[in-house]
């Protein structure tokens, strides 16, 4: 099946984009979504910026969302729209569900054995991009190294810490033949009870990202941005990276929405009477970030706090 990317005429590809964007100093907003509340969010917002986007779904999203009716959707939206917006299979785990997403149109594939030891975490990331170029040589394939903790939830505690050194970043890239790495730099995944009140901001090892852009010479992906300091977004773009991805962020403004929205009326029950506040709420995290991920100035309202 042709990536949903690739549909367009030359020049508009994800590789394209993300090229451009460099060059641009920008970097690639990827949003994940479990929903088609999250997914026309995200669509709404990448009409209203007029950017880029790439969708992400995990393999719990896409067990619950269905990959190929994801891409599906996709590829509508992106048809629809004429937008582009691409797709992205996010954290996987294994060959199998690797080659489902390649096989179902996906543009890239977040390739995840960052859990196994280095050795083994090479040998794994090979044989999956191996096998996803088989069935496309066009799709993006993104490895991971280091410890960045899992889940894009609220955490009583800091998770991860293990950062990625220049040398192992560039051994990997050799040995796996991947097309964009993601390094632990400072991120995490989710956010503390503090981040979400607007309290306490990830901060990222500016330099570190530095020095493996240079040594990885591949796009760069920062995981776990949600709660990341402005600044520190915009160094770490100037630094070499190229995809940001943001997901708790959006999960509390869909939770937070949706309970405002539930408690207005308790005798409403249409669902997209319900729903559509939760499509606009969280629209506007996205087009935030996607403004700040791509150097424009940013609602004040909108920094500091998803609360
Ligand atoms: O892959 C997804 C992300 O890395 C999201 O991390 O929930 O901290 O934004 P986050
Ligand atoms: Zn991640």
């Amino acid at each position: 099946m042709t990536a949903i990317g690739t549909t367009k005429s030359a020049g508009n590809t994800l590789r394209d984009v993300l090229t451009r964007l460099q060059t641009e100093g920008a970097a690639l907003g990827h949003f994940n979504v479990s929903d088609q509340v999250l997914l026309k969010a995200l669509v709404a917002a990448a009409e209203e910026t007029k950017l880029p986007v790439l969708v992400g779904a995990s393999e719990g999203e896409r067990e619950f969302f269905g990959a190929r009716q994801l891409a599906a959707m996709v590829k509508s939206e992106r048809q629809e729209s004429d937008l582009p917006i691409f797709l992205n299979a996010d954290h996987t785990h294994s060959l199998a569900k690797a080659l489902e997403a390649a096989k179902a149109g996906f543009d890239a594939v977040t390739i995840d054995f960052s859990a196994l030891p280095f050795e083994e975490n090479v040998a794994r990331t090979k044989e999956a991009v191996q096998a996803i170029k088989a069935v496309n040589p066009s799709i993006l394939a993104e490895g991971e190294i280091g410890d960045i903790g899992t889940g894009s939830e609220i955490k009583e505690a800091a998770q991860g810490g293990r950062l990625s050194t220049p040398e192992e970043a560039r051994q990997f890239v050799e040995a796996t033949g991947i097309d964009n790495l993601a390094p632990a730099v400072g991120n995490m995944h989710g956010m503390l009870k503090s981040m979400v009140q607007g309290k306490a901001r990830k901060h990222l090892d500016l330099e570190r990202i530095a020095q493996i852009k240079q040594a990885a010479g591949v796009f760069l992906t920062l995981h776990g941005g949600s709660g990341t300091e402005d600044e520190h977004f915009r160094k770490a773009i100037a630094a070499g990276i190229n995809i940001i991805h943001i997901n708790t962020e959006l999960r509390v403004a869909w939770r937070e929405s949706l309970g405002e929205s539930l408690a207005r009326d308790p005798n409403e029950v249409v669902p997209y009477k319900i729903l559509r506040p939760v499509v606009d709420a969280v629209k506007q995290v996205v087009s935030s970030r996607l403004r700040l991920f791509h150097g424009q100035t940013v609602n004040p309202e909108m920094v500091g706090s998803v609360a």
